[in-house]
């Protein structure tokens, strides 16, 4: 009997070990690509008794990470946080959170229990060192929906599809189904010969006519739009109700329009589905890393006034609430925001601080809205996944939790940029009018009624991050890459030393190059 693949792996596994392993699968091409540079926990036995006591600042993920894994070779380890809360950008927001941003707007989230919105990192791909993390510290992980054939497209303008709610679904295949028949077209009449054998236009074409849903030769590779994709006036039914589908909308007003313009993004590598979410909020991450770190191992409410490299070490000032205390230690890992690190007073070389103030903070905003009822499930038949629009508002999100629940949280924008900066520099309240406006220019006014609870987060003016992420006007000139060595005993680690800024898969993977580096050097006795 012919052997399945799987049982060749397997008995190629047994024989040889994993190693072996995963070499024969890198050679039959089926692994994806491994976190680059493998990644190896330091180990007790390279520590060889030289225990060392590392001063991690900053409890956001790189933070965690760090320490997490230091503290799995037997290193001391001590860990300053400025909030009370890990994590972070992390951060769940539930009833009862509360908040004061830096122009002075407290808000307090009165979510129901159940309710929340992630107002940070809010999902998580497949292939992310993040979900290792979750496996590791036993953090339940659950379907998070990124994208929706029935969520809808809606793009304002002048334009006979402008200023209308279009599902993704329609607009798809009317997109797709263009493209083919254009396509095959040209193909058909010779337009690509240069470019193409016979036998190549052939399996294009054959390839066209199932993308985009097309007619044959005789039709002229015409796109007509009944095969159902684009959706239904009449859904197909019981008995003779084989359905009633809309004629597409016309070739030139569909990309006039510009519905088409968005597909891309679920492509994106970090962006496809299948995406996750820890079940009960992303903050469900941080707080297990808290209790796998311990934690009497992690000081809250210390806000950094001070880091020095000395002769034996470091050592580190903070505020505890009305008290100055310092700390010294052998090494300090500075995880946090560079262009905050940039203001704690030090005596870090000027290269140094030169290359922190190079990252240039990016601002984001949301809005969680809890609605009474979950209208969007009952009459829009759209459980989860984002609306996306060229509305200020730019992402809505429908909640990938507690569907069918009595109630759910929307999220109401998620912008960036100069969208973001016009809402946060809004009160609150004015947030919510200016969201439930636009959004009911989508939803109908459906989005405006039962509103139960709001809370909305504007990333820069959000102390101890003062940005959602940061960006570097260049990562090859030499200035980013200073801030990957150590300056004296003290090192760096956040998402913004990777190329996967804005992930919490870039903050984990800097810090273990990060503990990676500090490990070697304290193995080697140097
Ligand atoms: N990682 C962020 C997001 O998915 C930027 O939106």
């Amino acid at each position: 009997m012919a052997q399945t693949r799987r049982q060749f792996l397997q008995q190629v596994g047994i024989t040889g070990g994993a190693g072996v392993l995963y070499s024969t699968m890198s050679a039959l091409g089926l692994t994806s690509v491994a976190e680059t540079p493998a990644y190896a926990a330091p180990n007790r036995v390279e520590l060889n008794g030289r225990s060392k006591h590392v001063v991690i600042l900053g409890a956001g993920i790189a933070g965690l990470t760090s320490a997490y894994e230091l503290l799995k070779a037997g290193y001391k380890v001590t860990l300053l946080e400025a909030r009370n809360r890990p994590g972070g950008r992390n951060w769940t927001v539930r009833g009862g959170t509360t908040e004061t941003d830096l122009a002075g707007n407290t808000q307090r989230a009165s979510f129901s229990p159940g309710q929340y919105m992630n107002a940070g990192p809010a999902r998580l791909p497949q292939h992310h060192v993040t979900l290792e993390y979750c496996r590791e510290l036993g953090v339940a992980i659950e379907p998070f929906v990124n994208q929706n054939a029935d969520a809808y497209l809606y793009r304002e303008g002048t334009t006979a599809l402008s200023n209308k709610a279009i599902r993704h679904r329609t607009a798809k295949a009317d997109v797709y189904g263009y493209v083919a028949e254009l396509l095959a077209t040209a193909t058909d009449q010779g337009a690509l010969d240069s470019l193409l054998t016979a036998t190549d236009k052939q399996a294009l074409i054959g390839f066209l006519s199932g993308f985009g849903s097309i007619g044959d030769k005789a039709s002229g590779y015409a796109y007509t739009g009944t095969d159902g994709r684009r959706g239904y006036t009449v859904e197909p039914g019981a008995g003779l109700e084989a359905g009633t589908t809309a004629a597409p909308f016309s070739l030139s007003d569909v990309f006039a329009s510009g519905v088409g313009n968005y597909f891309s993004f679920e492509f994106g590598w970090d962006q496809a589905m299948m995406m996750f979410q820890p079940v009960g909020g992303m903050d469900r991450i941080p707080y297990a890393f808290e209790r796998a770190i311990g934690k009497d191992k992690i000081r809250y409410g210390a806000e950094v006034t001070g880091l020095r490299n000395t002769t034996s070490g470091v050592e580190v000032t903070y505020t505890s609430g009305s008290r100055t205390r310092v700390l010294t230690a052998d090494y300090a890992i500075c995880a946090l925001p560079p262009h905050l690190a940039a203001k704690v007073p030090s005596n870090l070389p000027a290269p140094i601080l030169e290359a922190l103030r190079y990252a240039r903070p990016t601002n984001a905003g949301k809005i969680g809205i809890e609605y009474g009822r979950r209208w969007w499930e009952e009459d829009h038949k759209i459980y989860g996944g984002i609306t996306n629009s060229s509305l200020d508002t730019v992402n809505t999100w429908y909640p990938s939790y507690n569907f069918h629940g009595d109630r759910g949280t929307v999220i109401g924008y998620y912008n960036t940029g100069t969208n973001a900066n016009s809402y946060g520099a809004l009160k609150p309240a004015a947030r919510l009018e200016r969201a439930l406006a636009q959004g009911a220019k989508v939803h109908g006014d459906v989005y405006t009624k039962d509103v139960k609870a709001a809370f909305s987060v504007n990333w820069m003016g959000t102390k101890y991050s003062e940005a959602s992420w940061v960006s570097w006007p260049s990562q090859t000139d030499g200035i980013y890459a200073r801030l990957l060595d150590a300056s004296g005993n003290i090192y760096f680690a956040g998402d913004h030393l990777s190329h996967v800024i804005a992930w919490q898969h870039g903050a984990i993977t800097s810090a273990r190059a990060t503990v990676t580096a500090l490990h070697s050097r304290v193995a080697a006795g140097r």
